[in-house]
C-alpha cells in the first residue's frame, strides 16, 4: 500500500483523459492518469473509432478489389477474404496506437496508474491497495453501449460494436438495431465482406439529428449497395437460440438473423467510481452535469467527454479535456460548440458541421444555400467517385456560413476546411474567393460556396 499526491488526478485514459493528461502536464501540473485497462486510449483506440475505422478501410478495399477495379482496367481473376489476417492487422493498429499513448504518458511525465478508481474523498481516490491524492480530479470515465428494454447484451448472439469489431466469420445474417452511426458503419462494413445487412430503427429516418437531405441521400446509397432498412420498426425484445436470434419487433413480424448488433445509443459510465461518496450528482440520463468550467457540485472535480451531456465524439471529449486543464492551470479555456464536426465514416463518407436546414428553419433563421455535386468535378471523375455532394448554408444578410453538409469520398478531411473557416467566422464569399488547388476534391467545397450566390462555375 502506498500513498502518492498529484495536482491533477484524471482518471480514464480515453481521448478526453489522456489528452488532457498531456496538456496539464505541458502546463507545468504534477499529473496522474488511472486506467482500469492495461491499454491506454479508451474505447476509441481499444473497441471503437479505431478498430472499426480498421475494418471500414480493409472492408473497402475488399469491396473495391472485388467489385471496382475493372472499371480502372484491372482484372483480378479471384478475390478471397482472410478475415483472420483481416481482423489481426486491425488488432496490431490498435496495439500500435495505445502503446504509443503509453508512449506519451512517458515523454509527458504523466504517471500512469493501472486499476480501477473510486473516490475515498473529493481529493483521494483508492486505486487498487493505492491511495492517490490529487488537488483536482478530472472524471473522463466515457461511455458504455446502452441496450432497451427486452435485449440482453450478455445473451451469446446479442452483440455491442465490441463483439461486431471481432466476429471470426462472417455473419450470414446480421440484424442491426438503431440506424446511427454505429449501425450503419458496422454494418457497412460486414455487408461488404457477405453479410446481409438488415437495419432495423425506430424512427421513419437514418441518422437521427443529421440534416434531413444529407440522411436520404445516404439512405438511398446504403439501399443500393444492398443494405436493407426497415424504418419506423420499434424492437420490443430479441430472444437468443443456439444457432440465430429473433427479433420482435412492434406491430410487424419477427426477423430472424443469425446475429444481432444492438446500436441504439450509449449511456456514460460513473458505476465504481463512488460518485455517490462525495456527492458528485447526476442527471436523469446518468451525466454528469458540470459548469461552464467543467466543474462539477463538487469544489476541485472536474468532468469531460461523453460522461458529461453533448455529442459522444472523441474530438468533442479531446476539446473538453483541454479547455478544462487549461481552465485549471491558467484561468482560460475556449470551445466552439458549434464548429464540432459529425463524421460517418461509410462509403459515401458523410460529414457535418453547424447547422443543418432543419434546424435553421425551426430557429426562423433566413439562409441562402449553394451546392454543389461530385459528379462535375474533375478529380471525382478521375477518380471514379462521383456520388454525392456538397452543401453550403450561409446567413441570407450577411452571407456567414452556418452549416456545411457533405456526402461523398473523403467528406470527413475535407470539412475540416469548414470547421475552420466557421470558427473564424467565414462568409461564403470567404470560402470562395480562397484558392482550391487543382484538380483536387476541395473544389467541391468552393464551388458550392460560389452557388450560394449564384456563382458556381463547373454546373
Ligand atoms: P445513435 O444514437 O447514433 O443511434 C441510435 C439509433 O437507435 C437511433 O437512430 C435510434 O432512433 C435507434 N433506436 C433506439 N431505440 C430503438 C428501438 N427500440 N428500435 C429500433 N431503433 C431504435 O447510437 P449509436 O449508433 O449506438 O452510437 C452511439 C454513440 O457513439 C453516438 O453518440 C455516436 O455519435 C458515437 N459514435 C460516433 C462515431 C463517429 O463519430 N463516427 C462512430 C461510432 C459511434
Amino acid at each position: 500500500m502506498s500513498e502518492h499526491k498529484h495536482d491533477l488526478l484524471v482518471i480514464g485514459a480515453g481521448p478526453a483523459g489522456y489528452v488532457a493528461a498531456i496538456r496539464a502536464a505541458q502546463l507545468g501540473l504534477d499529473t496522474g492518469i488511472v486506467d482500469k485497462e492495461e491499454q491506454l486510449g479508451g474505447t476509441c483506440l481499444r473497441i471503437g473509432c479505431i478498430p472499426s475505422k480498421a475494418l471500414l478501410e480493409s472492408s473497402h478495399k475488399y469491396e473495391d478489389a472485388s467489385k471496382h477495379f475493372f472499371s480502372h482496367g484491372i482484372e483480378v481473376s479471384s478475390v478471397a477474404l482472410n478475415l483472420k489476417a483481416m481482423l489481426k492487422r486491425k488488432d496490431k493498429v490498435v496495439k500500435t496506437l495505445t502503446t504509443g499513448v503509453a508512449g506519451l504518458m512517458k515523454k509527458n511525465k504523466v504517471t500512469v496508474y493501472h486499476g480501477s478508481a473510486s473516490f475515498n474523498s473529493d481529493k483521494s481516490v483508492t486505486i487498487g491497495g493505492d491511495t492517490v491524492k490529487a488537488t483536482n480530479v478530472l472524471i473522463a470515465t466515457g461511455s458504455v453501449p446502452s441496450t432497451i428494454p427486452g435485449i440482453n447484451l450478455a445473451d451469446d448472439l446479442i452483440d455491442t460494436s465490441t463483439e461486431a469489431l471481432s466476429y471470426d466469420k462472417v455473419p450470414e445474417h446480421l440484424a442491426v438495431i438503431g440506424a446511427g452511426v454505429i449501425g450503419l458503419e458496422l454494418g457497412s462494413v460486414w455487408r461488404r465482406l457477405g453479410s446481409k445487412v438488415t437495419v432495423i430503427e425506430y424512427l421513419d429516418r437514418i441518422m437521427p439529428g443529421m440534416d434531413v437531405e444529407l440522411a436520404k441521400a445516404a439512405h438511398k446509397a446504403f439501399k443500393a449497395q444492398g443494405i436493407e432498412f426497415m424504418l419506423g420498426c420499434a424492437v420490443q425484445g430479441v430472444t437468443s437460440e443456439k444457432d440465430g436470434v429473433t427479433i420482435d419487433i412492434k406491430d410487424a413480424g419477427p426477423v430472424k438473423a443469425d446475429r444481432v448488433l444492438v446500436s441504439v445509443g450509449r449511456k456514460p459510465n460513473t458505476e465504481g467510481l463512488g460518485l455517490d461518496k462525495i456527492g458528485v450528482t447526476t442527471n436523469k440520463r446518468g451525466q454528469i452535469e458540470v459548469g461552464p468550467r467543467y466543474k462539477t457540485n463538487v469544489d476541485g472535480v472536474f468532468a469531460v467527454g461523453d460522461v458529461i451531456p453533448g455529442p459522444m465524439l472523441a474530438h468533442k471529449a479531446e476539446e473538453e479535456g483541454i479547455a478544462c486543464v487549461e481552465m485549471i492551470a491558467t484561468g482560460h479555456g475556449h470551445i466552439d460548440y458549434n464548429t464540432i464536426p459529425s463524421i460517418v465514416y461509410t462509403h459515401p463518407e458523410i460529414a457535418s458541421v453547424g447547422k443543418s436546414e432543419e434546424k435553421l428553419k425551426g430557429e426562423g433563421v433566413d439562409y441562402k444555400k449553394g451546392a454543389f455535386p461530385f459528379i462535375a468535378n474533375g478529380r471525382a471523375r478521375a477518380n471514379d467517385n462521383t456520388e454525392g455532394w456538397v452543401k453550403v448554408l450561409a446567413d441570407a444578410v450577411s452571407d456567414r456560413v452556418l452549416g456545411v453538409h457533405i456526402i461523398g469520398d473523403s467528406a470527413g478531411d475535407l470539412i475540416a476546411e469548414c470547421a475552420t473557416a466557421m470558427a473564424f467566422a467565414a462568409s461564403s464569399e470567404d470560402i470562395a474567393r480562397a484558392c482550391h488547388a487543382h484538380p483536387t476534391l476541395s473544389e467541391a467545397v468552393k464551388e458550392a460556396a460560389l452557388g450560394v450566390s449564384g456563382r458556381a462555375i463547373h454546373i
